[in-house]
């Protein structure tokens, strides 16, 4: 297979199984790198008897997943928004409960867990549960060891340094917070079956590898399942006027849920069909709710049942004067 048509065949394939797209060349370049890798320590002489045997076999298909997806994270990527967590945090009573959708291998999850930890400690009766997310399964049992290359410290705050278990070469999160994580394999472009719903929901880094549309029908099921008073944290490069959806961006790409407004109920009492027809066309352009009587006692029975917010009355009425 020549290298276009590699490309090309490789971009339909990560598409139909992830969802996603290559996005910068240099994403094309390291996956492509990978792909082969993976054929040649599998002795696959083509790209087609790859394709032909992750359809069989379990352990390269999640090894072809793993190769196709971009997993680059680190440590309390994007610190501010881990201060907006803690912030969140502190301003709840109860079990906080959070989504990490595309978690990689784990240190986004932990690095929530270390924030949520430390607001546990201090505030009695409050406490968290995570559950973590990512379509691939590698990344996942990584995360699941909770076994970090000590170059991680560098990133994490001297403060949640009590919460972590330090060894000559390697560390791990201590096992409170480890017990409050919960790690799945997860497609997010397939519809969403988790019916809970999230304090906060971190999907960061996953929107930019997806065209618009799938975009919008990730975040669409996502806001879903936010609480009214939830939090959505997107990455900061990923940040849009997604207000159509229902979302406003509050600072630093943290987004809340924004009710629509309440369409208000204007009653129109008119007793001409004629003119009653033409009053409806023009407040129906001022986006009114419309309710109609003939007169003045049929406008009394509305208003007993109705919360009406206007009124557009006519003077001269069968049963008396407007
Ligand atoms: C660049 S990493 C972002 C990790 C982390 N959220 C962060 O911001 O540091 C993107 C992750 O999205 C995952 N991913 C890609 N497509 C996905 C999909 N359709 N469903 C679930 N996870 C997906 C990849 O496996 C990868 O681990």
């Amino acid at each position: 297979m020549i290298e276009r048509e590699f490309a090309e065949t490789l971009k339909q394939v990560i598409l139909e199984l992830t969802g996603n797209e290559f996005g910068q060349p240099e994403n094309y370049r390291l996956i492509s790198k990978h792909v082969r890798t993976l054929m040649a320590r599998r002795q696959l002489v083509s790209f087609e008897s790859l394709l032909e045997a992750v359809d069989s076999d379990q352990d390269l298909f999640d090894e072809f997943i793993s190769c196709i997806t971009i997993h680059h994270t680190s440590w309390f990527r994007e610190s501010k928004q881990f201060l907006a967590l803690e912030k969140q945090a502190r301003a709840h009573k109860g079990v906080f409960e959070v989504l990490c959708a595309a978690c990689s291998t784990g240190e986004e999850a932990y690095s929530i867990g270390l924030t949520l930890e430390r607001v546990r400690l201090e505030k009695p009766g409050f406490d968290y549960r995570i559950l973590a997310l990512d379509i691939d399964q590698k990344s996942l049992a990584k995360a699941a060891t909770n076994h970090f290359d000590r170059s991680g410290l560098a990133t994490i705050p001297l403060a949640h340094r009590r919460s972590l278990e330090i060894g000559s070469d390697s560390f791990s999160v201590n096992p409170a917070i480890r017990s409050r994580l919960k790690f799945q394999r997860y497609n997010l472009l397939a519809p969403l079956v988790i019916r809970s719903e999230y304090h906060a929901i971190f999907m960061r880094h996953l929107l930019i590898y997806l065209s618009p549309e799938r975009q919008r029908k990730v975040l669409v099921q996502t806001i879903e399942r936010l609480k009214p008073e939830a939090r959505l944290y997107l990455g900061t490069s990923e940040a849009r006027d997604y207000a159509d959806l229902g979302i406003r961006n509050l600072s630093g790409s943290v987004f809340c849920r924004v009710e629509p407004e309440k369409r208000k109920k204007l009653l129109i009492v008119e007793d001409s069909l004629i003119i009653q027809k033409l009053l409806a066309a023009i407040f129906k352009e001022a986006s009114f709710d419309l309710l109609f009587a003939s007169s003045l006692a049929e406008a009394d029975q509305t208003i007993a049942h109705e919360k009406i917010d206007a009124l557009s009355l006519d003077i001269y009425l069968p049963d008396g004067l407007g």
